[in-house]
């Protein structure tokens, strides 16, 4: 893969309010509420580090330090474990911070996804940059970081990842149009936000993972707010699809969102299912309450 179309920095936005997951995301971001043994933004890092990425920038929040300080070190911590000789509770985590330098930068005041994207200019520095939402989470083989990367390294453009979704869910996403130019593979030329089912272009959904090149910046700065009075990632895509061409690429993995309480323990039963030692003790448990 050539050095100029190759993809090093990742952006996660993770200063929502995250209202569908309230109460337990008031003072718990919910991107640090748990998915089996670890946070969701964990999943999320390791997902980038295995697409090759060695930097990631979070937009932050004030209220949201915590998950920060999920990636820093805790030494009181690390020397009581090895006292007890349990280093290996933290061993997940200190391998990914030898893979990936964490940055964040705060996003003051929750106004959509397209300015929490904004406060990420002056890091990506001119490079083509992977978005990943802090709330979402894929299984399967290749991981969208690393499927995305390895599409931007032919493309050279702007590349969405995309989930075919049923018709009655497409109202929950950004939908594309366009032209499906080869297997998996669409050349957008429109994107419509949460569409009502009869008006929607697709049954293609935007699915939480982005290549975003630095002609966003600009479209952003000339993007207003939009639905529900925020600045949306999807308004500037569209400006930018008046210069330049931007692909879809229909991701492998399976996608899992946490972003509410429903989707949440889906996820948690889904992985905790493909878990054989795990699963042992839950199934007996759901085989009862399923009578
Ligand atoms: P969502 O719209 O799913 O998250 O944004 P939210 O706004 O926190 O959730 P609800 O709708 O109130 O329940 C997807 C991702 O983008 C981040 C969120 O933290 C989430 O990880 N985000 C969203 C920001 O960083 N800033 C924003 O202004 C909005």
């Amino acid at each position: 893969m050539s050095e100029m179309n190759r993809v090093r920095k990742a952006v996660i936005p993770v200063a929502g309010f995250g209202t569908r997951m309230l109460p337990a995301a008031k003072a718990v971001p919910k991107e640090l509420l748990p998915v089996l043994d670890r946070p969701t933004i964990q999943y999320v890092v390791e997902e980038a580090a295995r697409g090759g990425i060695n930097d990631v920038l979070l937009i932050t929040s004030r209220e949201k330090r915590a998950i920060e300080d999920h990636f820093d070190r805790n030494r009181e911590l690390e020397s009581r474990l090895k006292g007890n000789g349990q280093e290996s509770l933290l061993a997940s985590i200190a391998e990914l911070s030898e893979q990936v330098q964490i940055h964040c930068v705060r996003q003051n005041e929750p106004r959509g996804l397209g300015d929490a994207i904004a406060r990420a200019e002056h890091h990506v520095n001119g490079e083509p940059f992977l978005c990943m939402l802090g709330d979402t989470l894929f299984s399967g083989h290749p991981g969208p970081a690393r499927q995305l990367a390895d599409a931007y390294s032919h493309l050279g453009t702007a590349i969405i990842g995309l989930e075919e979704v049923p018709l009655e869910n497409v109202g929950r996403y950004g939908v594309v149009s366009g032209e499906m130019i080869g297997e998996g593979l669409v050349r957008i030329d429109h994107l419509v936000e949460k569409p009502a089912r009869d008006k929607a272009p697709s049954r293609l959904a935007i699915a939480a993972r982005y290549i975003l090149t630095t002609g966003i910046f600009d479209c952003l700065r000339k993007t207003t707010a939009g639905k529900n009075g925020e600045i949306q990632l999807t308004d500037a895509l569209n400006l930018q699809l008046e210069h330049e061409p931007i692909h879809g690429v229909v991701l492998k993995a399976q996608r899992h969102d946490i972003g509410n309480p429903v989707d949440w323990l889906k996820t948690n039963l889904l992985l905790a299912s493909r878990e054989p030692a795990l699963w042992a003790a839950i199934e007996p448990m759901l085989r009862e309450l399923l009578g």
